[in-house]
């Protein structure tokens, strides 16, 4: 038995070295951790079961039968984070520099397919170069048979993606159909194919970071939901995200003891919307005053800066937050801003996480870059994604609501559940100033008319009386109380219950 025991031991050290040391101390000096080191910091202390160490590739060309390694590449298993189970893949890429095989896909897919069966969130450790080019079409079907995998499981359990390291082909393609994608500043990168490819075909000299680095996914692309320092924050980070995010589609948001007294006055609310209705104030000042603890996990922090997105919660309870930011472009919604909020409105109503939104728009940016670039069809997409909501969604207008970005975000005519106003709301068709120009354009050579026009606009509309006195606002409530008002409209709307019509699927303008 001794030596039965031995040998499992080596098998299990030779597999625990991947690639080997000399490969393992380059992946250090490039300030990356290994597979393991990784999965050791993303998971609570010893709760890690490794699944399949002993994997090896069944490729014999290119002389790969005399290159085999133990586990083939990716680390896979399950384990928990504060104690909810998460399933793990983490690509090794010391080993074939995290390449897909047919075997390493499988070792993918087995992790896939119990997350689903279990309910519990899918996490990828992403820093592989892509289909294993010996292996050639046995290394595509590997591919597509995780793709079809993270289609099936969209919307049922949390996927998550964190790029680690160079990430290439298919290595880019499974992430860009998960829920998240997060990097790592410097030495993270995606793209389908890499800068020595892009100089072949295109002629195009390009480095690893302006081609795919973090700096252009996060803040251009839009294709990374945020960046990180290093591998440690990245992976502390994911708990704190994990903490946040409901198990499965059937599971309900987590709670977590909060030390945030739920009725908690902000007096400082009260003066936070300047007199000047031009002048700009800091919408995230108001969410981390109503969130618990302050405790707000943006998302797309650094695009589309005019809305703001991400995870707070209330009374324990996590809820998705979408707010107008008047610092960038005076909180208008264009086309990036309308993408980044519907694709979140989307993620929170597929896991039951209840939206509050607040709102200080001036309305749809203007102007031909806007049209050409799809503005209706983007703009489209946030009224359609709040719209189709089923979940608790709570409003608070704070400022300007105008014209139809009054409707999209998050009215009660869209089923808006909810709808509070502060007593500085303006909600037209739009700004007083706009309104008298177009209504009275044959006395525009007169300003002191004009002026009188601009005034009686702001007398009728300036207000969220006319909006209330119609039952679309539900209450105009004083701003220090936004945390208690929301709070309790969100415990009140803890059991809603609301069914769309049977449909196949819907047809959401893409
Ligand atoms: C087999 C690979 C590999 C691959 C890297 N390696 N990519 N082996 N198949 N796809 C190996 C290298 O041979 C090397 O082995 C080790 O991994 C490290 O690679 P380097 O090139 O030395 O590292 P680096 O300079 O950091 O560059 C990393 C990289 C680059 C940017 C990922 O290797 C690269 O461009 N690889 C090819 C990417 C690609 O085009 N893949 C196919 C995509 S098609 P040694 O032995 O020296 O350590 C695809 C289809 C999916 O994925 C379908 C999509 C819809």
């Amino acid at each position: 038995m001794y030596e039965i025991i031995k040998e499992l031991e080596d098998r299990r050290d030779v597999a625990r070295l991947g690639g080997g040391e000399r490969r393992i101390e380059a992946q250090h000096k490039r300030g990356k951790l290994t597979a393991r080191e990784r999965i050791d910091l993303l998971l609570d202390e010893g709760s890690f079961e490794e699944f399949d160490m002993f994997v090896e590739h069944r490729c014999t060309d290119f002389g790969m039968a005399e290159t085999k390694y133990p586990g083939d590449g990716v680390v896979t298993g399950w384990g928990t984070v504060n104690g909810r189970t998460v399933y793990v893949f983490a690509k090794d890429f010391t080993v074939f520099g995290g390449s897909l095989s047919e075997t390493h896909a499988s070792k993918i897919t087995k992790i896939q397919d119990m997350a689903v069966q279990n309910r519990s969130p899918c996490i990828g450790l992403f820093d592989a170069g892509g289909a294993r080019i010996q292996e050639g079409v046995a290394a595509l079907g590997g591919y597509g048979e995780v793709f079809l995998r993270n289609v099936l499981a969209s919307g049922v359990i949390p996927q998550i993606s964190v790029i680690m390291g160079p990430c290439a082909g298919g290595d880019v393609y499974s992430p860009a159909m998960t829920d998240f994608i997060f990097m790592v500043k410097d030495t993270s990168y995606m793209f389908v194919t890499g800068p020595d490819v892009v100089k072949t075909v295109t002629n195009e000299t390009v480095t690893a970071e302006q081609l795919g680095g973090a700096s252009v996914h996060t803040v251009k692309s839009s294709i990374a939901d945020k960046a990180f320092e290093n591998d440690v924050e990245a992976l502390l980070q994911m708990r704190r995200l994990i903490d946040f995010l409901p198990s499965s589609n059937l599971a309900p948001v987590p709670e977590m003891p909060s030390f945030d007294d739920a009725e908690r006055v902000e007096d400082s609310l009260d003066t936070l919307v300047p007199a000047n209705p031009n002048q700009p104030y800091d919408m995230k000042e108001l969410i981390t005053k109503v969130a618990d603890e302050g405790d707000f996990f943006e998302i797309q922090d650094r695009f589309a800066g005019n809305i703001v997105t991400g995870f707070a919660r209330l009374d324990g309870r996590t809820v998705g937050i979408i707010a107008n930011q008047p610092t960038v472009l005076a909180g208008v919604l264009d086309s990036d801003a309308s993408r980044k909020a519907a694709r979140f409105v989307r993620f929170c109503d597929c896991f039951n996480i209840p939206l509050v939104t607040f709102v200080d728009v001036p309305g749809f940016l203007p102007g031909t870059a806007q049209e050409y670039g799809g503005l209706i069809k983007h703009g489209a997409k946030l009224l359609f994604a709040y719209a189709e909501a089923t979940v608790p969604k709570v409003t608070v207008i704070t400022r300007k609501a105008y014209g139809g970005a009054y409707d999209v975000m998050s009215s009660k005519h869209i089923r808006g559940d909810v709808n509070y106003a502060w007593p500085s709301a303006e909600i037209a068709v739009m700004g007083p100033k706009g309104a008298a120009e177009i209504l009275y354009r044959a006395e525009l050579g007169d300003a002191d008319k004009i002026k009188r026009r601009i005034e009686d606009y702001e007398n009728r509309f300036a207000n969220p009386f006319v909006a209330a006195e119609r039952g679309y606002i539900d209450d105009v409530i004083l701003p220090r109380t936004t945390r208690k008002r929301v709070t309790r409209a969100l415990n009140m709307l803890r059991h809603k219950k609301t069914e769309n019509p049977w449909k196949k699927h819907d047809n959401i303008p893409l």
